[in-house]
């Protein structure tokens, strides 16, 4: 046995996990033995009982990490929208209206990341807040700038985070100011060329643990040469997309006004819902939206919080959920202002009872609410972990074999952290208690591809 908990490589851990393979599933496994290969995926999982457990305890002692009492593995979260630039701002600006918000506040700081040692610095600090937050991978937008873009990849590589890193495309000079927009159609396509180049091309990368990710801000800030460019660039290179899709009254309308249709189908039309697409908010999705998504196999990261300030609106999580939307969460830094997935699970759950049972007690209780609204935490948590792996395409969110080992340690023990156990025994409230209490200060270790990124 070893206390090393530094790299997992070539070893395994003992204790005991929690997942949600599935959106109602929590699966407890305890005293159990998940193997990690020496290039940081998951070769076996092995609980007690299990035929190869003798053999795999034999073969892997002395290089054994075993998890102390009252510490738990979950999988590491996955933050399907993060606006990096505007991390200096979290927990400012959140008195207006997006429309408003974005010209007041937001495209002047993104603007300043021209500047690579103010980005550098902010970058940084955000990479190691977010590892040591739990959360393995992130699907970022950058700035409008391809150096601070390419900075920002070079970042998550060397610091050992997943991430997919977005060129933000913004060049419809009515939509965005002066000296924060891509010069042209053609400057905004060749810069996103140029940033998959780097990312793909870097020496460091060789794994292909950071992506990068077409990334057109939203319609209102783009010419349609633009979406239709980075549409047959889609296509042509199979990256990732993401952009923003229905999230306020004003961006809805926007684009119906524009086009006389929904986000969703301009997307289509421009070549932009693709298996790999990530569509953030989504608030006004129609069930025909939600068919076409389906039917496109594109994801949607949910983020509760920034909605609360900026959607005029609730996801509707379930009824995306039920007809075949991929869904994961996201934190929307700086439109949400916590930088905490564990906090996205908490107001996920919170939001959607409130659209569930509605919130204006001037109506009577029958009609408040939208009923079959709720979800549960351990769909929450499904969501930030495996929902989110699933929308990406990527091996993560769950202990099995073939997925990386990208972990979370929660030491539930810690005077300085958010736990208190008592005398709690039923595994299930337990990881309840880890949800909706677990801060900075719980978290003992994080991995990803069984490298130790970040320690508490
Ligand atoms: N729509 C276009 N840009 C943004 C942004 O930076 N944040 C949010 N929440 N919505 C957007
Ligand atoms: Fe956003």
């Amino acid at each position: 046995m070893t206390t090393d908990m530094h790299d997992l490589r070539d070893r395994a851990v003992l204790g005991t996990f929690f997942h949600a393979p599935s959106p109602d599933g929590l699966e407890v496994l305890a005293d159990t033995l998940v193997v990690v290969d020496a290039a940081g995926a998951i070769a076996a999982v092995a609980p007690q009982g299990d035929p190869r457990r003798g053999a795999l305890e034999a073969q892997f002692a002395g290089k054994t990490l075993r998890l102390p009492e009252g510490s738990y593995v979950l999988p590491g979260m996955v933050d399907l929208h993060v606006h990096a630039p505007q991390y200096p701002q979290l927990g400012l600006a959140l008195d207006e209206p997006l429309e408003v918000w974005l010209h007041k506040y937001t495209f002047p700081l993104e603007a300043r990341y021209a500047d690579l040692d103010f980005a550098a610095e902010r970058y940084g600090m955000l990479v190691d807040d977010l590892l040591a937050n739990g959360t393995t991978t992130a699907l970022y937008f950058a700035t409008q700038h391809r150096e601070a873009s390419q900075l920002l990849a070079d970042i998550c590589i060397e610091k050992g985070q997943r991430a997919l890193v977005g060129k933000v495309a913004m060049d419809d000079p009515a939509a965005c100011p002066d000296g924060y927009r891509d010069a042209s159609p053609e400057a905004a396509v060749a810069d996103t060329r140029a940033v998959i180049e780097h990312i793909r091309q870097h020496r460091d990368n060789g794994d292909g643990r950071v992506l990068p990710v077409i990334t057109p801000r939203f319609i209102p800030s783009c010419t349609d040469a633009t979406l239709r460019e980075l549409g047959a660039l889609a296509a042509e290179c199979g990256c990732h997309v993401q952009t923003h899709c229905s999230e306020s009254d004003w961006a809805h309308g926007h684009v119906l006004e524009r086009y006389g249709m929904t986000d969703a189908a301009a997307l289509d039309g421009f070549g932009l819902l693709t298996r790999r697409t990530v569509l953030a908010h989504s608030n006004f999705l129609t069930t025909d939206d939600m068919d076409r998504l389906a039917a496109r196999g594109s994801g949607v990261a949910h983020c509760a919080l920034s909605n609360i300030y900026f959607a005029n609106s609730v996801f509707p999580l379930r009824a995306a959920m039920e007809r075949g939307v991929r869904v994961g969460l996201g934190t929307d830094i700086s439109g949400g202002p916590s930088a905490s997935m564990f906090n996205a699970c908490r107001t996920t759950v919170q939001s959607a009872r409130m659209l569930e049972e509605g919130v204006d007690p001037a109506r009577p209780a029958g009609e408040r609410g939208r009923p079959g609204s709720a979800v549960s935490l351990v769909t929450a948590f499904h969501l930030a972990t495996a929902g989110g792996g699933d929308a990406l395409e990527l091996p993560i969110g769950r202990f099995a074999p073939g997925y990386r080992f990208d972990a979370i340690a929660v030491d539930t023990t810690r005077r300085a952290g958010g736990i208190r156990l008592f005398d709690l025994t039923d595994p299930v409230a337990i990881f309840e208690k880890v949800l909706y209490g677990a801060t900075r200060a719980n978290l003992s270790a994080v991995w990803v591809d069984g490298r130790r990124v970040a320690a508490g």
